[in-house]
Order: C-alpha cells, then sequence, then structure tokens
C-alpha cells in the first residue's frame, strides 16, 4: 500500500548533532505508515558510494552532489529518502533541493559547546587539539541553513520531540499518512 509520494528529507547539521539518530528512529515510524523508506547516512555512503574522498570543499561538495543524485533516483521512484550528511555548504545543498525538487530540509541545531562536551565519537577533542584538521564547526566552515522547512534543538529537545515534530510536519503538509488507523 505504498502509494504515497516519494521525497528527500535532507538532515544537515553538524556531527554528533542528532541527524543519523533521528533517521534511525523515523525509519520505522514511516514503514508503518506503508511508506518505502532509504537512509544514505554520512558514514556509511563514505565507506562505499564516497570511498576515497576527504574533508576538502570539492571532496565534500562531491559527496553531497553524489548523495543527492541518489536520493533524486529514490525519491521519483516513490521512496522517502532520508539523507543524514553534514553536508555544510548551502550552495550545494541548494543545487540538490532544485534537482530533487521534492525537498525537505531538517536543520539539527546544536551549539558546539554541546557538542564537545557530548563528543561520542571522540572527535571534537582530537579536532580542538589539531589532530583532526578541517574539522565542521571547529576547523572547517558550516553554513546554517537560513529557512529550514524543519529545526530541531538536540540541545533541549529530546530525540522523541525532536522526531514528533518532524512527523508532525510531515503530516501536516500531507506528505506521509498520520498514523490513525480505520475503525470508524
Ligand atoms: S560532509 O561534509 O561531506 O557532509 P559527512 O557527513 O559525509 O560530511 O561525514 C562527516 C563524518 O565524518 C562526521 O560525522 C565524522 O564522523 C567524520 N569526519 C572525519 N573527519 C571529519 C572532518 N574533518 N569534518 C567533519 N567530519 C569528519
Amino acid at each position: 500500500m505504498s502509494d504515497h509520494k516519494g521525497f528527500c528529507l535532507w538532515f544537515t547539521g553538524l556531527s554528533g548533532s542528532g541527524k543519523s539518530t533521528l533517521s534511525r528512529m523515523l525509519e520505522p515510524e514511516l514503514r508503518k505508515r506503508g511508506c518505502k523508506v532509504e537512509i544514505l547516512d554520512g558514514d556509511e555512503v563514505r565507506e562505499n558510494l564516497s570511498k576515497g574522498l576527504g574533508f576538502s570543499k570539492e571532496d565534500r561538495d562531491t559527496n553531497i552532489r553524489r548523495i543527492g543524485y541518489v536520493a533524486k533516483l529514490l525519491s521519483r521512484n516513490g521512496v522517502i529518502v532520508m539523507t543524514a550528511a553534514i553536508s555544510p555548504y548551502a550552495d550545494v545543498r541548494g543545487q540538490c533541493r532544485t534537482m530533487i525538487g521534492d525537498f525537505v530540509e531538517v536543520y539539527t541545531e546544536c551549539s558546539i559547546e554541546e557538542l564537545t562536551n557530548r563528543d561520542v565519537k571522540g572527535l571534537y577533542a582530537k579536532a580542538i587539539s589539531g589532530e583532526i584538521k578541517n574539522f565542521t564547526g571547529i576547523s572547517d566552515p558550516y553554513e546554517a541553513p537560513e529557512s529550514p522547512e524543519i529545526r530541531v534543538y538536540s540541545e533541549n529537545q529530546s530525540p522523541e520531540e525532536s522526531l514528533a515534530a518532524i512527523l508532525e510536519y510531515l503530516e501536516s503538509q500531507s506528505l506521509i499518512p498520520g498514523t490513525a488507523t480505520t475503525s470508524a
């Protein structure tokens, strides 16, 4: 019963801000509603589709264009594609938006202070000490989206609250069906 239109839910935000977590949480929620779902996760894409690419602006842009291209192919075939890459440059995000068309941008907002305190992968400490160069938010730019369709705040919202906000937006735009099962 997957007759819903595909679209791309494009997460953008700093490393550790919740892009992967939220996309993984959304996956079963969308499947429950009969939607076809795929996730293009930054870390995973860099293991296969973008293996060998680094973190220069040029390599990041190439990575993002590849993700955007696959998202276009999938979304036009009825799949809800969630992308979870930092995608730090507004220009390429805009190009992906244009190329894909059905595009919902989700900005996972979180302060550097909070991310540095959490430092789940231990990368912020290494970036601050200079062990990792060109680290987004520390020694490399992050261009925050000016008018994303959705903003979530991982600093003072629980993942469940962010998840609910995203689902609410998607339902309000009739992009996904509600969960209310037909009993009447
Ligand atoms: S993007 O800039 O091209 O969108 P992507 O999301 O694929 O980045 O990869 C980011 C992940 O790579 C981070 O979550 C982190 O685990 C790892 N990483 C390693 N080096 C860096 C770096 N210099 N800047 C940002 N992330 C890095």
